[in-house]
């Protein structure tokens, strides 16, 4: 068998069809086996000077198995690996907010932060606010009530910004919660209207 194909061969149990299907739904390859071929096993990826490539992330309360490159952003990994495309990435260079999700509860630009260093963390993206039965999160259905946003390119990163913020100050003055997310830019500058979504939000939030 070629590096390839050992690459690439199913898990014990998994069937061709479940296998294609698993790459199929999500157009992005979560492995559950490593990408290289494992020549000397578990002792020749964790060799003196490497890193560990097939780790284990916590992402909206599960755990997934991913191949992750030692220089890789956690933006990436989340859009191109996990198929969380909900993560959007703008300028990619730490100054827009469009890519931020929350570690253990704190707002970080996933476009500049290592996905190694996250290890161990709990990672919050936007996909993971709504419950299972799809009912939207109190802070998302503000936003909704209020139609803020224009493009919503930028709503992912304000919403997971605003989420994180609020953890601290759960019931912020309009001033307040636009220093709490002036991290963040919107390209339609319709900043008025988003805060007061987000206002909205942060008020069925502490209703509950
Ligand atoms: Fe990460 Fe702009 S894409 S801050």
């Amino acid at each position: 068998m070629c590096d390839h194909d050992a690459a690439m061969s199913r898990p014990a149990g998994m069937t061709r069809r479940q296998f294609i299907r698993s790459v199929i739904a999500t157009g992005v390859v979560s492995f559950s086996v490593p990408l290289l071929p494992a020549r000397g096993g578990a002792a020749a990826r964790t060799a003196p000077g490497t890193v560990e490539r097939l780790v284990t992330l916590t992402v909206n309360g599960m755990r997934r198995r991913v191949d992750v490159l030692p220089n890789e952003t956690l933006a990436q990994t989340l859009r191109g690996k996990l198929g969380l495309t909900g993560v959007k990435v703008g300028c990619d260079r730490a100054e827009c907010g469009a890519c931020t999700v929350l570690v253990d509860d704190v707002p970080v630009y996933s476009c500049s932060t290592l996905t190694h260093s996250v290890l161990g963390k709990a990672i919050l993206t936007v996909e993971g606010l709504a419950s299972p039965g799809g009912e939207l999160h109190p802070l998302q259905q503000g936003v909704l009530d209020e139609q803020g946003f224009q493009c919503g390119y930028c709503a992912p990163g304000f919403l997971m910004t605003a989420l994180g913020y609020l953890k601290t100050n759960p019931d912020p003055t309009r001033q307040q919660l636009a220093h709490g997310v002036s991290g963040n830019l919107c390209r339609c500058q319709d900043y008025d209207k988003i805060l007061t979504g987000l206002l909205r939000g942060a008020e069925y939030m502490r209703r509950g």
